[in-house]
């Protein structure tokens, strides 16, 4: 629950160049005045962020798009017309106003009008546009409640706006108009087929493209502190202990330790809404390995594949007896 004083204090802060952890419908972001280069410095110490990696600058109104950017094409128009407040990003040429920091150097701004009501009166009070990363530290399993965030924070982020837990719950969608074509650069809270119904084909990017095209599609990303594996095939045999992340209830629950069901009615907007929560359960059940269950790649599954894939993209667990 928050009361107007707590959102007008926060907007305080955010105009003192300060940090707030504010909700938005997709996950939890850690904002600061997208206009002041020092306060967006702050953003990448508090996660640890590296340098080269560009934020999303969060808008109240979607009016507020061309003061930010240089053109919008027609295809962007319709997109954010379509999908504002929403779970969608759109990557323009930026105006000079925008600080270099918050692009990463980059020429082109990704920027956002979320849906959820308390950041978009968070960003209309503090009369600024706000840039977010998800609210966690580099890597790590991104923030879907305000406790979330105050675990990973604690006392060095003293505004946290709490809002409820986070209805979409992956990223949104970052959709970017600086080539020749619209180009999908991470999928997430607006499927790629809701996409193609308003502006036709959409090229998709593949894997990390490197710092000039998608910084952001960085391989291991959302990682719980455990090893997870994605596979349908088999827990190790011995004495591991093994968690299951699941979208149905399977039928042999006596092999696992600790079990998270995302969906059993298989619905993939649910399994979105509780991703991240899930992970973020089993990997404090001092687990040995996670195992995640792939989910159909249509709609929001395949945000929640490309999440899983990245989050499966570490050290990979052993079997100490072998
Ligand atoms: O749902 C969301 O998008 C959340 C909430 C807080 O709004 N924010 C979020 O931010 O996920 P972050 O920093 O975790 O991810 C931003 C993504 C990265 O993949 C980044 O590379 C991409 O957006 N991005 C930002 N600016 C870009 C630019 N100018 N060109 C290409 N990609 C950009
Ligand atoms: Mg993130």
């Amino acid at each position: 629950m928050v009361f107007d004083q707590d959102i007008m204090a926060a907007a305080q802060a955010v105009r003192r160049g300060e940090l707030v952890g504010l909700p938005t419908e997709t996950v939890y972001g850690l904002g600061a005045n997208a206009l002041d280069a020092e306060a967006v410095a702050k953003i990448f110490e508090l996660k640890g962020r590296p340098r080269f990696d560009p934020l999303i600058v969060h808008i109240a109104e979607p009016t507020q798009l061309p003061s930010l950017v240089t053109r919008v094409p027609a295809a962007a128009s319709a997109l954010v017309e379509r999908f504002w407040p929403g779970p969608l990003s759109v990557v323009l040429t930026k105006q000079d106003r925008v600080p270099d920091i918050v692009t990463a150097g980059l020429s082109s701004v990704a920027v956002r009008c979320p849906a959820h009501p308390v950041a978009r009166q968070l960003i209309g009070a503090a009369g600024v546009p706000i840039a977010a990363p998800s609210a966690n530290m580099f890597c790590a399993v991104s923030p879907t409640t305000a406790e979330h965030v105050a675990e990973q924070f604690g006392d060095r982020l003293r505004y946290i706006l709490d809002g409820g837990p986070c209805r979409v719950g992956v990223e949104s969608t970052v959709v970017s108009f600086v080539g020749r074509t619209p180009v999908l650069l991470r999928p997430g809270g607006v499927t790629f087929e809701e996409i193609e119904a308003v502006i036709g084909p959409l090229e998709k990017t593949e894997q990390p493209a490197g710092p000039a095209a998608a910084p952001g599609q960085l391989p291991r990303h959302y990682s719980p502190s455990t090893p997870l594996t994605l596979t349908s095939g088999d827990p190790p045999a011995g004495p591991a202990r093994v968690g299951l992340l699941t979208l149905r209830r399977p039928a042999e629950e006596s092999r696992f330790s600790s079990i998270e069901v995302l969906s059993n009615r298989g619905c993939l907007r649910e399994a979105a809404s509780k991703l991240f929560a899930s992970l973020r359960r089993l990997d404090t059940q001092q687990l040995d390995l996670i195992i995640a269950r792939p989910v159909p790649e249509t709609g929001l599954g395949i945000a929640i594949m490309d999440r899983l894939r990245r989050a499966a993209n570490q050290p990979e667990y052993r079997d100490p007896s072998s």
